[in-house]
């Protein structure tokens, strides 16, 4: 597969777990943020009834597309483009938005854009699921995580590991209410929101 993160194989099992609790029946999920498509090719080959679309900027389509083709369920769409510094959204809803560790790599504008842009996108009681590493009360949840935020930074001054208070209140303030914070393995979140009726 090309692009393969081990990191991501560690973690889809768990993350599978937790999102198969909360996804309905017959859903259609987004994921932005896809990467090389590892969590998308697992978690829909296990989820069947979920129709799965993944994204990612231009630039990642087409190792994201190759691997989806060669590896992907019948229940993966075909990749599209979504680029969050662009802010284009598909134009049909889904029943889930899903985002595995996109949040501290794109600056917090963007970040803040993915959480607009897939609330704007999502049906009536629709789920927003965010995994990755937050900080609670402005402290990381371990030294390991505060390593991680400088190395971040260190390549891109504009990541960093961002507060679970922000986060949380960008997603009320756009109809997302906060129904699970769950705890990963190797300290990350698995944040889970709901659109609440407008
Ligand atoms: C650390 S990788 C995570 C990939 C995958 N979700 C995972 O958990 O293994 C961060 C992803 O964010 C994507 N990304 C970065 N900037 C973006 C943007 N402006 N719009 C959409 N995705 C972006 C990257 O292309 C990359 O796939």
């Amino acid at each position: 597969m090309e692009g393969f993160s081990p990191g991501a194989d560690n973690n889809k099992g768990a993350i599978l777990a937790v999102l198969a609790e909360w996804l309905p029946q017959q859903a259609r999920l987004l994921e932005i943020g896809s990467g090389a498509g590892q969590h998308a090719i697992h978690m829909a080959d296990e989820l069947k009834h979920i129709d799965w679309q993944p994204s990612d900027r231009a630039s990642v389509l087409p190792m994201l597309t190759n691997n989806v083709a060669a590896y992907g369920s019948a229940n993966i769409l075909t990749p599209i483009t979504l680029d969050l510094a662009e802010d284009t959204w598909p134009a049909e809803t889904f029943h889930c938005a899903y985002s595995a560790n996109v949040m501290h790599i794109v600056s917090s504008e963007l970040g803040e854009k993915l959480i607009r842009g897939a609330a704007k996108a999502l049906a009536e009681d629709g789920l927003l699921a965010l995994y990755g590493p937050y900080k609670y009360a402005g402290d990381f949840t371990t030294p390991s995580n505060a390593d991680f935020d400088l190395w971040l930074k260190e390549r891109d001054a504009q990541s960093g590991i961002r507060d679970f208070e922000w986060v949380r209140d960008l997603a009320t303030r756009s109809g997302l209410s906060l129904q699970e914070d769950r705890q990963m393995p190797a300290n990350n979140q698995l944040l889970v929101f709901k659109a609440t009726a407008s």
